[in-house]
C-alpha cells in the first residue's frame, strides 16, 4: 500500500468544499490514514515547497498557500501517488480533464484547490513534514 500527502487548498476551504473533496477521496477507494487542519505560516509553506524555491512563483505560492486554513491528509491506497494525481487533473484547471477537481473547482494555477505528492520519495518527505508516525493510522 502506497501513501500520498494531499492538501485542501485555501481556496476550496473558504468555499466550504471540503467536504466535497472529501467524499471524492473516499470514494475513489483511499483510507485516510491522518488528517488534520491547520492555517501555516509562511514560513512553513516555504519549507513544505522548498523544491521550488528557485521558481519564480514560490514568493506568491507560499504567501498563498499561508492566507487561509488548509487541510493536510495523508492518504493510503494502491498506487496512491499517481492515482491522486490522475484524480486532481493538471496543474492548471484550464488544461485539467473533465471530472477531475481542479477542472471542477479550480480557479487558476495558484488557487488549484488541492495539492497532491509528485513522487513516493516527496510522498514519504510531505507526510514527514506534517505527521509523525504516531499520527499516521494504518
Ligand atoms: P501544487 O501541486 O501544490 O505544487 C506547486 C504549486 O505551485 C502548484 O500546485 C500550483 O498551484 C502553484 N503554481 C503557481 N504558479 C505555477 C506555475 N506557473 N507553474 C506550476 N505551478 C504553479
Amino acid at each position: 500500500m502506497e501513501k500520498t500527502l494531499a492538501i485542501i487548498k485555501p481556496d476550496a476551504v473558504e468555499r466550504n468544499l471540503i467536504g466535497k473533496i472529501l467524499a471524492r477521496v473516499e470514494a475513489e477507494g483511499f483510507k485516510i490514514a491522518a488528517m488534520k487542519m491547520a492555517h501555516l505560516s509562511k514560513r512553513e509553506a516555504q519549507g513544505f515547497y522548498y523544491v521550488h524555491k528557485q521558481r519564480a512563483f514560490f514568493d506568491d505560492l507560499t504567501t498563498y498557500m499561508s492566507s487561509g486554513p488548509v487541510v493536510i491528509l495523508a492518504l493510503r491506497r494502491e498506487n496512491a501517488v499517481p492515482k491522486w494525481r490522475e484524480i486532481m487533473g493538471a496543474t492548471n484547471p484550464a488544461e485539467a480533464a473533465p471530472g477531475t477537481l481542479r477542472k471542477e473547482l479550480g480557479l487558476n494555477i495558484e488557487k488549484n484547490s488541492t495539492h497532491g505528492s509528485d513522487s513516493p520519495d516527496n510522498a514519504a518527505f510531505e507526510i514527514s513534514y506534517f505527521f509523525s508516525q504516531a499520527n499516521i493510522h494504518g
